[in-house]
């Protein structure tokens, strides 16, 4: 049996969803600012798309959803853009961020930096989360921006963001969220956040690779990534990935319907929930963060005495797909920065493994991981040595 676990990398594409995409590559192929019918037929579904993104993260109607490569073009984009307005042609000098945003966001922060920008990364508490409060105490005079995730990619973990909004409006800062791992989990309302900047990657919610979108509140100015022609209203120059848009318009529909959602948290919990309380049935096992607050599908675990990357090529060896979250660079065997970030003692950041699921798994699946699990955390075990002197402490040390 395969059985895909890894939903927060990537995800399989909707059946729907691509029948959707198909005749955007041989048959309706114009180009959208051409200016006869073949583009014109394009233009109109790219519009019905568009309204698709709008629906799914209630936009209003002037605010702009610009089509992008994916989330790390758009938290890039928004990052730098904000740079270059507020900081190099403004009064301003400072972000917030967290330190476990992913690299596409830390690594831009570690750029600009550089530039002379000052970051603050706020650390996590022991739930993996922040307390709205903390974003206040760090905003300064000279704070160009918040930039917080909605759900964490390791650990699925929530932040409180219309809190946080809530506290931007008032000191009047830009907040801008990365909600990848949002979209399609949980309910995302950029106005009632008080949001000027969301990014998505259609990929991490059933759409296609390569493609994703920055949600920019109507009358933010933001300063282009990409210079050349007008299109996306000459926010983003270069001639759009078509069919990539109209697949993520019908994957953002297919997965933020009252009854997906409702799926999600019901159906998709449940599965988790089941193969994480079999997992922890097991000696020194724990959820990273804990188990409140979170996305309904992702669970991070450790499993004392295993190392993570041994627990996937023994899960692989049995056709399941799990992953260490961006854990193990596989060269240098560095510890999970996630991890690293809770304060977690350094045997216990080796040993994380993140299990992320998706609509498209089933309780047999669920069933036939359980016992592949149980049998290489044995296994593993057995062949460690250093489990045998493993402290007691393992639990406690969250
Ligand atoms: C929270 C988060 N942000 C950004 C990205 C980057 O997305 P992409 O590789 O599609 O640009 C990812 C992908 O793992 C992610 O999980």
């Amino acid at each position: 049996m395969k059985v895909y676990l890894d939903n927060n990398a990537t995800t399989k594409v909707d059946e729907s969803v691509f029948e959707a995409m198909k005749p955007f590559f041989c048959e309706i192929y114009g180009n959208p600012n051409s200016l006869h019918d073949f583009g014109a037929g394009t233009h109109k579904k790219m519009a019905q798309a568009l309204d698709y993104l709008y629906d799914g993260i209630r936009a209003n109607d002037e605010d702009d959803i610009v089509i992008t490569s994916g989330a790390t073009e758009s938290n890039n984009w928004v990052l730098k853009g904000v740079w270059i307005d507020e900081i190099m042609h403004g009064e301003k000098k400072h972000i917030v961020t967290t330190e476990v945003e992913h690299p596409a966001i830390t690594a831009t922060c570690k750029f600009l930096e550089q530039q002379g920008v000052e970051v603050t990364y706020l650390p996590v508490n022991e739930q993996g989360t922040i307390e709205a409060h903390t974003v206040r105490d760090f905003i300064r005079d000279d704070t160009a921006l918040v930039s917080i995730m909605w759900a964490n990619n390791e650990t699925g973990k929530l932040f409180p963001i219309e809190e946080i909004g809530q506290i931007c409006r008032e000191k009047d800062v830009l907040f801008h969220s990365d909600a990848t791992q949002a979209i399609g989990k949980l309910p995302v309302d950029v106005v009632r956040c008080n949001l000027d900047f969301i990014s998505f990657s259609a990929h991490k919610f059933h759409g296609p690779k390569g493609v994703g979108g920055l949600y920019i509140k109507a009358g933010r100015k933001l300063t282009p990534l990409f210079h050349g022609g007008e299109q996306m209203g000459g926010r983003r120059a270069g001639t759009v990935d078509v069919a990539g848009m109209i697949g993520m318009g019908e994957a953002m529909k297919l997965v933020t319907s009252p009854g997906a959602l409702a799926h999600e948290e019901n159906y998709v919990r449940a599965l988790r929930d089941k193969l994480e309380n079999a997992i922890l049935e097991m000696e020194d096992t724990v959820v990273i963060g804990g188990t409140e607050n979170r996305t309904p599908n992702t669970t991070l675990i450790s499993i004392r005495g295993v190392e993570g990357e041994a627990m996937l090529w023994d899960l692989n060896q049995n056709g399941i797909g799990a992953s260490t979250g961006s854990a193990c660079a596989s060269e240098d065997l560095e510890a999970n920065p996630v991890m690293n970030a809770f304060g977690s003692d350094s045997e216990l950041a080796h040993t994380g493994v993140r299990f992320s699921l998706s609509r498209y798994n089933t309780m047999e699946e669920i069933e036939y991981a359980i016992e592949k699990i149980k049998g290489a955390i044995k296994r593993l075990r057995g062949i460690s040595s250093s489990y045998a002197y493993a402290p007691e402490s393992h639990k406690s040390g969250l």
